[in-house]
C-alpha cells in the first residue's frame, strides 16, 4: 500500500521525504489556502521535493473551466495528478483527461456508486473520504470495502485512495480492506511509528549495552 502525505506544508513534506516512506502527496483548495502562497508555486515546490504523484485540484465547476485549469496544472510537472470533484462535469472532464493520458484523482467520494462512475471514466485514483463519513456516525471504512468489491468484480484499474484519515486505526483498517493508497496528515503518519513497547525495549537494550562495558561498534 502506498502512503501519501495529505498536506501542502513544505516542512512536513521534507520530513516525510527524509523518512523515506512518502510515495506521493494530495492537496486540496483548503490545504493550499492554509499556506497563504500562490497555488502553482506551491505545487511546483512540492514536485521538487517528492518524487511521486501529486494531486492538484481544479476549482472551476464546469467541465470547460476544469479542463482549462487541468491543462495549466498538468504543464507544471509530469508528476501532477489532476484532482476533480465527483460531479457530472468533474467526471466528464475526467474522461477527456484519461483519453489524453493525463492522470486524475476523483475526489469527494461518499458512496460506492460514485466510485463505479469514476472508474468508468478512467479515473487513475478515487478518493473516498472516510473520516467525514465517520463524523456522521456511519462506518466510513465500509465504503472502502464496497469499492474494493466492485472494482474486483469488474476488473477496474482505478486505484482506491483512502482519504480524510484521522488516526492510525483508519490506516490499519484501510490496509486490511485493500485500499491501494492511504493519504494521511503529517500528525497521523508520525504516529504510525509509535508503540510504547518499542520505546521501553530500546531503553532496556541500550541500558544493558552500557552495562556490558563493550566498546563502541564503529
Ligand atoms: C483528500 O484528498 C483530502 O485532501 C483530505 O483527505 C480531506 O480530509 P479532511 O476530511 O480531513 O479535510
Amino acid at each position: 500500500m502506498d502512503i501519501f502525505l495529505d498536506s501542502a506544508d513544505l516542512k512536513e513534506l521534507e520530513q516525510v521525504a527524509d523518512w523515506g516512506i512518502c510515495d506521493g502527496v494530495t492537496t486540496n483548495p483548503s490545504l493550499i489556502a492554509k499556506q497563504g502562497q500562490d497555488f502553482k508555486e506551491i505545487v511546483g515546490q512540492i514536485a521538487q521535493k517528492i518524487d511521486g504523484p501529486i494531486s492538484a485540484e481544479v476549482v472551476s465547476e464546469d467541465a470547460t473551466g476544469m479542463l482549462k485549469e487541468a491543462e495549466v496544472l498538468a504543464e507544471l510537472h509530469p508528476n501532477i495528478v489532476i484532482k476533480l470533484p465527483l460531479t457530472p462535469d468533474g467526471l466528464k472532464c475526467c474522461k477527456i483527461l484519461s483519453g489524453r493520458g493525463i492522470r486524475t484523482n476523483v475526489t469527494l467520494c461518499f458512496q460506492p456508486l460514485q466510485a463505479l462512475l469514476a472508474a468508468k471514466v478512467g479515473a487513475t485514483f478515487i478518493s473516498p473520504f472516510i473520516g467525514r463519513i465517520d463524523d456522521l456516525s456511519t462506518d466510513g471504512m465500509q465504503l472502502i470495502r464496497d469499492i474494493r468489491q466492485i472494482y474486483t468484480n469488474y476488473g477496474f484499474k482505478t486505484r482506491i485512495l483512502a482519504a480524510s484519515i484521522r488516526h492510525p486505526k483508519h490506516v490499519l483498517e484501510a490496509a486490511l480492506a485493500g485500499a491501494d493508497v492511504v493519504t494521511a496528515p503529517f500528525a497521523v503518519i508520525k504516529r504510525l511509528y509509535n508503540h510504547p513497547l518499542t520505546d521501553q525495549g530500546l531503553e532496556k537494550f541500550l541500558a544493558d549495552w552500557k552495562q556490558s562495558g563493550q566498546s563502541s561498534i564503529v
